[in-house]
């Protein structure tokens, strides 16, 4: 039986990576799925690929998040088509996922990579969340993607660390808010996954070595598992679970 069927989702940066296997997640368990991108186009169009040759529904939504009315854009998009396709405008499944950093140190920060660092996981799930509310229904669910960064506070990557515990904070503070809807707001902070992200780490065998000796399970995170851990939080059995954050990290640095 497909649990999110008649449902409708939003992923934010469902292009690739750990977005594409939760919008497949998705997907595969009956939801219609948007599926925002930033520029990509032709990966984009591979994930809505794989949602339809599963037999799933979705469509394809470019919008990069922090430009100037892509959040506008989005939205509306997102809601004309779903009122279109279920004759409802309204959204049951927010995934906030976009986010994302590079290394620097507070020495070695600059303004203009700390500025987008906050774009990319902050501002933009804040604002993204804050022009969806009048379309979310009703018993709805939220989920944010943090990082095992925020626990970890790491000296080599500041400004990440600082923004995925703004992320954590969000999810508190929204769950408090959206309860007396019944709407669920909780974050799932993965560790290092494989993927186009890690591809330096991947292909640097000590230092890939290193993060499997140091994760209690002895291996990266697959986009998959991250999915499989929203998809829990989405689906009924995760209905009474609300303003937390999941560290799915296969306990990495425990
Ligand atoms: N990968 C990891 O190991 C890891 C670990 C911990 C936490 N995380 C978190 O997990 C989330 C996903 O990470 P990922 O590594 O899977 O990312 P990714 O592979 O870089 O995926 C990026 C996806 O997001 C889209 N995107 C990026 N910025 C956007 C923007 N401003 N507006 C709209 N779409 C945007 C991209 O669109 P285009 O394809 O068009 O560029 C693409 O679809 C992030 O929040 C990240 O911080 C990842």
């Amino acid at each position: 039986m497909q649990e999110l069927k008649g449902k409708t989702a939003l992923v934010s940066g469902g292009g690739r990576g750990i977005g594409r296997a939760i919008v497949e997640k998705l997907a595969a368990d009956g939801a219609l799925v948007a599926i925002n991108y930033a520029g990509n186009r032709s990966a984009a169009e591979a994930a809505l690929k794989a949602v339809t040759g599963a037999g799933g529904e979705g469509f394809l939504v470019q919008a990069k998040i922090g430009e100037a009315g892509a959040i506008e854009h989005l939205v509306e998009t997102v809601i004309t088509e779903f009122e279109h396709r279920t004759g409802r405008a309204q959204l049951d499944i927010l995934v906030n996922n976009i986010g994302g950093g590079e290394h620097a140190t507070i020495a070695t920060e600059t303004e203009a990579h700390f500025d987008w660092v906050m774009s990319n996981n902050v501002r933009g799930p804040f604002f993204l969340t804050q022009a969806l509310l009048p379309y979310l229904a009703d018993g709805g669910r939220i989920v944010n993607i943090s990082s095992a960064a925020s626990r970890l506070a790491g000296v080599t990557f500041i400004s990440y660390s600082m923004a995925k515990a703004a992320v954590e904070m969000f999810t508190r503070v929204l769950a408090k808010d959206l309860g007396k809807r019944g709407i669920t707001v909780n974050s799932v902070a993965p560790g290092y996954c494989t993927g186009e992200t890690n591809q330096e780490v991947e292909g640097n065998p000590e230092l890939a070595r290193q993060i499997e000796q140091n994760t209690l399970l002895g291996r990266f995170g697959h986009p998959t598992d991250i999915a499989d851990i929203v998809h829990a939080l989405i689906a009924p059995p995760g209905r009474w679970l609300t303003g937390q954050n999941i560290e799915a990290s296969g306990g990495f640095n425990f």
